[in-house]
């Protein structure tokens, strides 16, 4: 983040806030160049950077994709992916940098044209050998990919520790721990881990990386941060969308690929991780995954109990009738694949023992909100008799990541009057009201730091393994039948009862 560039002097607030990073001259190349990810998230953010000055001046963008089309269309394509109230020349300036190309991921020839292209075009553009490559397809065709980019010698290990070839890589990173770990193998035959950008657009977002923050940048926190005053974490990310038109990957990864292993995982480690010793990228991984370490991996006899998926039926998202899972296009009729999951996990450690983390997310349920609360322990005792401690409203500090960026505390306050009367009341600091603006899109941030060779918001090889490694008993016993059918829960709702079970058998409730 603020590297040791920054670290040798010192500087005010105001004078960090003035430090403009602007990458190097650099080439773009998207595979998965025609999908969904790529026009929902990529091209828009980097037309954002582009907008706003934080692109190399040298640069341009090649699409790669199976799917045929030509440099036109693929522009027209991009240029509907961008904001309709964008100035036309901004955005004719943006796409005539953009180049497209189709091919198969497994033909070296494509690989070879593809080369020749990227030598023409850094001629072109002025740019010197600088490429990263986005991968942006689905899981199974990215060893392909990094195999075709060795052999062609697009891609190779880099001497300096910022190369100037680096592969970012979508979630999930593998199928499972051991295709994750053969994953990792053939990679890094490739490349160095220094040029290897595992992303997970969480980490991108301004509200997940204001915990850190929010922990270290104040002294009030980090005293009762720990098993003497939290009483247990809870975070939920819930979506009322479906499987929408992306059947083809999802009945491959379902709920605990596509969010727990990579999004809610990351997201503990940083409620949970000790002070890192600088933002420094390392500094700050060796610590998140010292608490994937500490996770308790749970005993097959014990999924059932701390662990409920479940998929999603028919039901209403508001008034609108919706189909269930298994009548979506592209789903099995019989498919076994959750599309919800929620879990008691615990942390063996000192800070966290005997704190439980709740963690639930699901699609097709009533509401989308994506929320880290973190619950007090009552007073120890009450002087309001004849209330006792515990009709006391325990603290609870939320990190609303979305919608509504926010971070809130609750807190008991008297009435106005001579009574003693009391409620719960919240303090609040909301980002759009703060900063009058809504917070920057997370991809726009990830692109920027690779670019600029910062790996912080990254994950690194250990943390992937060691998140499958938490995740794999749940895959294990979820997939394997064993509750067969799978648990349901009408879309429109907040999921299966057994996810309040498993909170009410502790004598707690969700958010
Ligand atoms: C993606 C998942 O990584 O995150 C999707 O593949 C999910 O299934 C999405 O809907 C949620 O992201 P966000 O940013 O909308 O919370």
């Amino acid at each position: 983040m603020t590297s040791s560039i920054l670290a040798s002097k010192i500087y005010t607030k105001e004078e960090l806030c003035l430090f403009e990073k602007i990458p190097a001259p650099c080439a773009i190349i998207v595979f998965g160049a025609s999908g969904d990810l790529a026009h929902r998230k990529l091209y828009p953010a980097l037309f954002h950077l582009f907008k706003e000055g934080l692109l190399p001046k040298h640069f341009y963008i090649v699409g790669f994709a199976r799917t045929g089309m030509s440099v036109e269309a693929f522009r027209a394509s991009i240029t509907e992916s961008l904001p309709a109230t964008t100035p036309s020349a901004r955005v004719s300036d943006f796409v005539s940098r953009c180049d497209y190309m189709s091919g198969s991921y497994s033909d070296p020839r494509c690989f070879s044209e593809l080369k020749e292209r990227l030598r023409a075009s850094d001629l072109h553009f002025s740019v010197p050998e600088r490429h990263l490559f986005y991968l942006s397809t689905p899981p199974s065709v990215v060893e392909e990919i990094i195999h075709q980019l060795g052999a062609s010698g697009l891609a190779k290990k880099q001497k300096e520790s910022h190369g100037c070839v680096a592969v970012i890589i979508e979630k999930p990173f593998g199928h499972s721990l051991a295709s994750a770990q053969d994953l990792n193998g053939k990679i890094k035959k490739v490349l160095k881990e220094k040029q290897i950008y595992r992303i997970d657009h969480y980490l991108g977002k301004e509200t997940v990386q204001n915990i850190l923050m929010f922990r270290f940048a104040n002294i009030l926190f980090e005293p009762v941060w720990n098993r003497n005053f939290i009483d247990h974490v809870q975070i939920t990310a819930i979506e009322d969308l479906g499987v929408e038109h992306r059947a083809g990957y999802y009945e491959k990864a379902g709920v605990l690929r596509d969010m727990v292993q990579n999004h809610l995982l990351q997201l503990i480690t940083l409620i949970a991780m000790e002070p890192p010793s600088s933002l420094e990228a390392d500094a700050v991984r060796d610590r998140k995954c010292d608490v994937l370490k500490s996770v308790r991996i749970l005993k097959e006899e014990d999924v059932l109990q701390s662990t409920i998926c479940a998929q999603y039926a028919k039901g209403n998202i508001g008034s609108r009738p919706v189909a269930g899972y298994r009548e979506e296009p592209g789903v099995s009729p019989t498919s076994k694949i959750p599309t919800f999951a929620a879990m008691k996990l615990e942390l063996d450690d000192w800070r966290w023992q005997g704190v439980p983390f709740y963690v639930r997310s699901g699609k097709r349920l009533a509401e989308r909100r994506v929320e880290i609360a973190v619950h007090f322990k009552h007073v120890p005792t009450s002087i309001f008799k004849p209330l006792l401690a515990d009709q006391l409203s325990a603290n609870i500090l939320k990190f609303r990541i979305q919608p509504n960026e926010a971070i809130t505390m609750s807190f008991e306050a008297k009435h106005p009057g001579p009574k003693l009367c009391m409620s719960t009341v919240t303090m609040d600091f909301g980002y759009q009201r703060t900063f009058g603006t809504p917070p920057p899109e997370s991809y726009a941030r990830l692109f920027l730091d690779a670019m600029l060779g910062d790996q912080t918001l990254f994950a690194r090889s250990d943390e992937v393994e060691e998140s499958w490694e938490i995740v794999e008993p749940l895959l294990q016993y979820w997939e394997s039948g064993a509750t067969s059918p799978l648990p349901t829960y009408p879309s429109g709702s907040m999921g299966p009862k057994e996810s309040e079970d498993l909170i009410h058998r502790d004598d707690r409730a969700w958010d």
